[in-house]
């Protein structure tokens, strides 16, 4: 078996419910890899959670719970999220499960053995809610510290340090070298401006077991527990190392033993995050992973910030977008179409109940859903649900927009690719008032006229539904159902024009997005 296309997500931190933001990220992430799977590619996607650290240990004292209980009470709702966002995942890693604890391990042994971490001294001022140590720089103008840091106090403290800072000027050449490696083009330019104008520091590795206790002990001084990166990031290699891929393995030295499973994915293709943590997945890790010796992952791909009504979510004020209630009101793919089809990965975006439910309307109920009804129910009605000859009228918009689709699909313009769909449903619906079926259907002279007038509408749905079903698999698949067509539409191939055959027969139209409303709902 060959290297399959190995797809993340960011790990999501347990210290409270997902929001539309991680959900947004799973998203986008499931169509990559449903995409990828659908032209024939081996996928492994991997996402998780990330749960060690102070924040969780405060989280889980404040509810009374031990951090281990508390994180399992919300990586079951993680997982259910995951579950109801359709998500096509192969694992599903947690920080605190034994095979990440041990990859942990066996990378800290391996660079500390080649003495890329060092203990050192530190004296500073420290916040505590931040976790962070703070400079003069980040203090307010009047010298005081900004509430946000929460209490700030003096700490002297020794850690453990991973030599980062010898790793600038390569790093700055890779990125260079490989446009590529973090997109889009404007989050890469940011790295580089920062990478050039700031001296990279060592990566400080670790914080005192005794004020955190919520980590992995460092292997050669469990006094340490691992802090933040070093644990987090790890995760993208814990499951490969644990499947036994040799080139995953490579990177933790002769102590880590794995029995090899065949399955080969390292090094990752493709690392979805949000632009808050591009730095840590274009420089700290290239940089851990260059002194372990392991291969670079191929692509970072940074996607843009979602705010409600223009205001940052937030679980304080309550401007929130809670996935489970939008999909119980609207149906998980009417959800996972608008995250996709408002927002290109890159910018940051903006949700409006409103424009939530116009796009619902419009392109959905209206665009789609009217498309497929009209087509079967004329064919039901004129044809007795029987397939006429095959027509090629529409094969050449079918086909353009099949190639323009794919090509966008694998340059990860998710967005593009939606609107390159709809260009056929557009067409296909435009067709219907171009032909007027209905006014041939009463003249027996156009019976022929009208055969591939309708095969062509059956056909375009058809087709439709095997592009459609990275993005909204069940609709993709009820399209598929009500054709009475045989499996699912998951494969690219399916899509080539003239698969319907003649005498087949199609099943009846049952709506796929019900029109909502659009005077809003009285309070409840
Ligand atoms: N645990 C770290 C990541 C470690 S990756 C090795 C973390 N967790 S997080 O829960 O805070 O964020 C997880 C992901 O969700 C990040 O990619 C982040 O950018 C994304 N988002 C968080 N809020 C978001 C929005 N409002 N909108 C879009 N994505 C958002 O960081």
């Amino acid at each position: 078996m060959g290297k399959r296309f190995y797809v993340t997500t960011a790990i999501y931190y347990t210290n409270g419910a997902a929001h539309l933001g991680h959900a947004y990220e799973m998203v986008v992430t499931d169509v990559i890899a449903r995409a990828r799977r659908s032209f024939g590619e081996e996928v492994f996607f991997l996402t998780g959670l990330d749960e060690h650290g102070l924040k969780v240990q405060q989280a889980a004292a404040a509810e009374g719970k031990t951090p281990q209980a508390y994180c399992d009470e919300l990586a079951t709702q993680w997982r259910d999220l995951a579950r109801l966002l359709g998500l096509s995942n192969d694992d599903f890693i947690r920080t605190t499960e034994p095979r990440h604890r041990s990859v942990v391990e066996a990378i800290l042994t391996r660079l500390h053995a080649t003495g890329e971490i060092y203990k050192a001294g530190y004296e500073g001022w420290y916040s505590v809610r931040e976790e962070t140590f703070l400079t003069d720089k980040d203090r307010n103008p009047d010298g005081s510290w900004d509430a946000k840091w929460g209490q700030v106090i003096p700490l002297v403290e020794e850690n453990w340090y991973f030599r980062m800072a010898r790793h600038q000027d390569w790093i700055i050449r890779y990125l260079e070298e490989h446009p590529e490696f973090v997109q889009p083009e404007s989050r890469r330019n940011e790295v580089l401006g920062f990478l050039r104008s700031e001296k990279l520091e060592d990566l400080c590795i670790s914080r005192p077991a005794a004020r955190l206790g919520w980590g992995i002990p460092l292997p050669f001084a469990p006094e340490w527990v691992t802090y933040v990166w070093f644990d987090a990031l790890t995760n993208y290699l814990t499951v490969p190392a644990s499947l036994g891929d040799p080139a995953a393995t490579a990177a933790l030295g002769p102590e880590y033993v794995a029995p090899d499973t065949g399955i080969s994915l390292w090094p990752p293709d493709l690392h979805v995050i949000g632009k808050d943590i591009v730095k840590f997945h274009a420089v700290y890790w290239p940089a851990m992973l260059q002194a372990a010796g392991a291969a670079l992952p191929r692509q970072v791909l940074a996607h843009g910030w979602w705010q409600k009504d223009g205001q940052k979510l937030s679980k304080t004020t309550g401007n929130l977008v809670d996935p489970v209630v939008v999909i119980s009101e609207w149906g998980l793919d009417a959800f996972r179409y608008y995250l996709v089809r408002e927002l290109a990965i890159g910018p940051d975006g903006n949700w409006t109940d409103e424009s939530f439910r116009s796009r619902y309307n419009a392109e959905l109920a209206n665009g789609l859903g009217n498309l497929l009804n009209r087509a079967l129910n004329m064919l039901n009605k004129y044809r007795e649900g029987v397939v006429p000859a095959v027509s090629q009228e529409l094969a050449g918009d079918a086909e353009q927009a099949r190639a323009e689709t794919e090509r966008l699909l694998r340059a990860n313009d998710l967005q593009g690719a939606l609107g390159s769909i709809w260009s056929l449903v557009n067409r296909a619906n435009l067709y219907v008032e171009q032909t007027q079926p209905f006014k041939l259907a009463k003249d027996p002279a156009q019976a022929s006229r009208l055969d591939e007038v309708l095969y062509n509408l059956v056909e375009a749905c058809r087709v439709l539904a095997v592009m459609l079903a990275p993005f909204i698999p069940h609709t993709a698949a009820r399209i598929y159902a009500q054709l009475r067509l045989e499996g699912t539409p998951d494969r690219w191939s399916l899509g080539t024009w003239g698969g319907l055959t003649p005498g087949h027969r199609v099943g009846t139209p049952e709506p796929l997005f019900p029109r909502k409303d659009l005077v809003p709902k009285p309070p409840r």
